[in-house]
């Protein structure tokens, strides 16, 4: 029997978080056994904003490096790096001009970013819904995990889908969006955690790093001396221990008590945190000190995932008859 199939992306910008880990990553492990999964590094939507060349092409071998150290198996799942496959550009042309200006001009995620990189507002940024489609498209996913954000684009992706479907026969599978049930840890200062923000843990972070994130954290603006009593629940320190300390249910009895300082709570948390990361970066610095290795990954993937997505393009030209 088949699996039904997995496609999900990351932007290869800046460092993954904590957060890009708890709501991608970690789940995407746990799939490649029941799916046939195809994880994709995207390059082609990161150039959307101004890249250093060499500084990007670092942060793609970082994410793969990332994927691999978290568990992403290359045996179970495609791994691969989307310039490298040059289809995902071919049907994002086509599916351009089975898309209107309008249904564009309302996604939100285009109005957030022109505005802020309002001194390059490019065309790639606008068309940025389309070339993911394309990613989605061309692999036949069935599932696609992604986060509350990327819902609308899953929704256009659902309908340039059902469009092409109507006037060519049904050959392009409409994906299902498959949100995270995972726990989600706020930013530093208890906004939602964004790079944007400046108020990220980073994925291998260092223990210096760590030691300083925690230290930033907001905590009960209640509990200002040590045994006045807490209230974990609106706590940044406190949604860290939940998913990274399997204590956490001590730490929560001892703060309602007051019985312990918020102090004493975040160099516990430091501890949890680094050895949460160690292995990670380990393994990580690893990869990434054997780039050979890295590139044999790359290669073989984007192989694997040029025989689907050519394909799939094949379909294409035969349905517009090129
Ligand atoms: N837009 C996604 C994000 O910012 C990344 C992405 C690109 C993606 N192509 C994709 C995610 C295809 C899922 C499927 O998170």
């Amino acid at each position: 029997m088949t699996k039904p199939i997995v496609f999900s992306g990351v932007q290869p910008s800046g460092e993954l978080t904590i957060g890009n880990y708890l709501g991608a990553l970690r789940n995407w492990v746990k799939l490649q056994d029941e799916y046939d999964c195809v994880f994709c590094v995207v390059d082609l939507h990161a150039i959307t904003v101004r890249q250093d060349p060499a500084a990007l092409r670092k942060a793609t071998l970082d994410v793969l490096a990332l994927y691999l150290a978290c568990g992403i198996d290359p045996n179970k799942s495609t791994i691969f790096v989307q310039s490298h496959v040059p289809e995902h550009t071919q049907l994002s042309w086509v599916l351009n001009c089975y898309t209107y200006f309008g249904e564009m001009s309302r996604m939100t995620q285009f109005k957030d970013k022109s505005a802020r990189y309002a001194e390059n507002i490019n065309v790639g940024l606008f068309d940025y819904p389309v070339l993911m489609a394309a990613d989605i498209l061309l692999y036949k996913a069935d599932l696609v995990p992604v986060g509350e954000d990327q819902l609308a684009h899953l929704e256009l992706t659902r309908e340039i889908a059902r469009r092409f479907n109507n006037f060519y026969g049904s050959f392009l599978t409409e994906p299902q969006a498959m949100l995270a049930k995972s726990a989600r840890v706020p930013g530093t200062d208890a906004r939602k955690m964004s790079k944007s923000y400046g108020n990220s843990v980073l994925l291998g972070e260092n223990d210096d790093g760590i030691k300083k994130k925690v230290q930033e954290m907001y905590t009960d603006p209640l509990k200002i001396r040590k045994d006045d009593p807490g209230h974990p629940q609106g706590c940044v320190v406190f949604a860290f221990h939940k998913i990274f300390n399997e204590n956490y249910k001590e730490r929560e009895a001892e703060c309602k008590a007051g019985s312990v300082g918020c102090v004493f709570c975040k160099r516990q948390l430091i501890d949890a945190l680094s050895a949460f990361m160690k292995p990670l970066s380990e393994k990580r610095a690893e990869l990434m000190g054997d780039k050979a290795y890295l590139e044999k990954i790359i290669k073989e993937g984007s192989r694997k995932a040029r025989e689907t997505a050519a394909e799939t393009m094949s379909h294409i030209r035969k349905a517009l008859k090129f």
